[in-house]
């Protein structure tokens, strides 16, 4: 399968008062076509920057200071924004957690929707109401002509999500990025919302970068897994191999973190303490204060990404040193 996006290196800093702060530092990763990616982390490990990133949609604090995000080989991080524009909602669409943010309240669903489609191609009128209630209809929205007339307030949360996907493939985009989609739904419309974003990458043949805090939703979801931690990866691996066999002490944690439903009562482990921010990070290794493995090195030395085998790379220095990835 051959990688439509590859994100090298990508370093993310914010201007603050007291200089930069570095939240996304030096990240790897490649979607494959037809492949939906995880991206897992607690709060604040530097997730939704990462994908403001590859969009360059960040505020005018924020820019990408290094590294290169390659779409289809081209490197997004040098477009133009009237060139981005382009790009977004056409080739790479973006869902976010909270529908309501991205909804305006003052305009009907099948206005919002009929303007990404006008922007992106020409057709007009009846046309783009035609194909604005098809889409309705495809994301599994019930009486799709009626709620073509509805302002967003007057539906649910998960049908919002469900107007924000349609949104979002309107132009049958090569890659969806899924900000934590389902975060902010109840469990039953979660289950659905991720039953619908797999059927439409099937029929769309679509890549998705799925970002999410639940190991649960990777498990569902994901082919592979990309661990984040205090804005770096610390594991990659297939989803099969990250449950089974997790190597960085931080997805260890996460795990043991996440109920499994056939466990029953199985008491959850949490891990201890919480997320640095980049202005406590260790000299060494980011995750030290809260590992229970953590090793005099850790407190020094910054573990590097090293594959450990396959398709499997993990920044811990538990283990041996076979071959730098990066
Ligand atoms: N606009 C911003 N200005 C300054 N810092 C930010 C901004 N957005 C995010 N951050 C910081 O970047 C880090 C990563 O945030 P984020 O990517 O939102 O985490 P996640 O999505 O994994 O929860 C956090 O420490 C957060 O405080
Ligand atoms: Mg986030």
């Amino acid at each position: 399968m051959s990688n439509i996006l590859e994100v090298n290196g990508l370093t993310t800093q914010f201007e603050t008062k007291n200089g930069p702060l570095t939240v996304v530092d030096d990240v790897h990763f490649s979607l494959k076509k037809g492949e939906v990616l995880g991206i897992v982390g607690e709060s604040g490990c530097g997730k939704s920057v990462t994908s403001l990133s590859i969009l360059q949609l960040l505020d005018k604090h924020g820019k990408v200071s290094s590294g290169e995000v390659l779409y289809k080989n081209t490197n997004l991080v040098s477009k133009t924004e009237k060139e981005m524009r382009k790009i977004r909602g056409k080739e790479i669409s973006m869902i976010f957690q909270d529908p309501m943010t991205s909804l305006n309240p003052v305009l009907t669903i099948g206005t919002q929707i009929g303007e990404v489609i006008e922007k992106h191609e020409k057709i007009k009128g009846t046309q783009v109401k035609q194909k604005v209630v098809e889409l309705l209809n495809l994301v599994g929205i019930p009486r799709a002509n009626e709620i073509f007339h509805e302002y967003p307030h007057r539906l649910s949360g998960g049908m919002k999500q469900r107007v924000m996907i349609a949104m979002a493939i309107a132009c049958k985009p090569t890659m969806l990025i899924a900000d934590e989609p389902t975060t902010a739904l109840d469990v039953t419309i979660q289950a659905q919302i991720l039953d619908l974003l797999r059927s439409l990458k099937e029929d769309l043949e679509m890549s998705i970068l799925l970002i999410t805090h639940d190991l649960g939703v990777v498990a569902e979801m994901c082919d592979r897994v990309v661990v984040m931690y205090a804005g770096q990866v610390v594991e990659t691996t297939d989803t099969r191999t990250l449950l089974r066999n997790p190597r960085h002490p931080y997805t260890v944690g996460l795990i043991q973190s996440t109920p499994h439903q056939s466990k029953g009562e199985r008491r959850l482990k949490s891990i201890v303490g919480q997320v640095p921010t980049p202005d406590e990070y260790s000299p060494g290794c980011r995750f030290v204060d809260r590992c229970p493995q953590a090793m005099d090195i850790c407190r020094s030395t910054v573990p590097p990404l090293l594959e450990i085998e396959g398709q499997t790379a993990c920044r811990c220095w538990l283990y041996e040193r076979k071959e730098e990835v990066i």
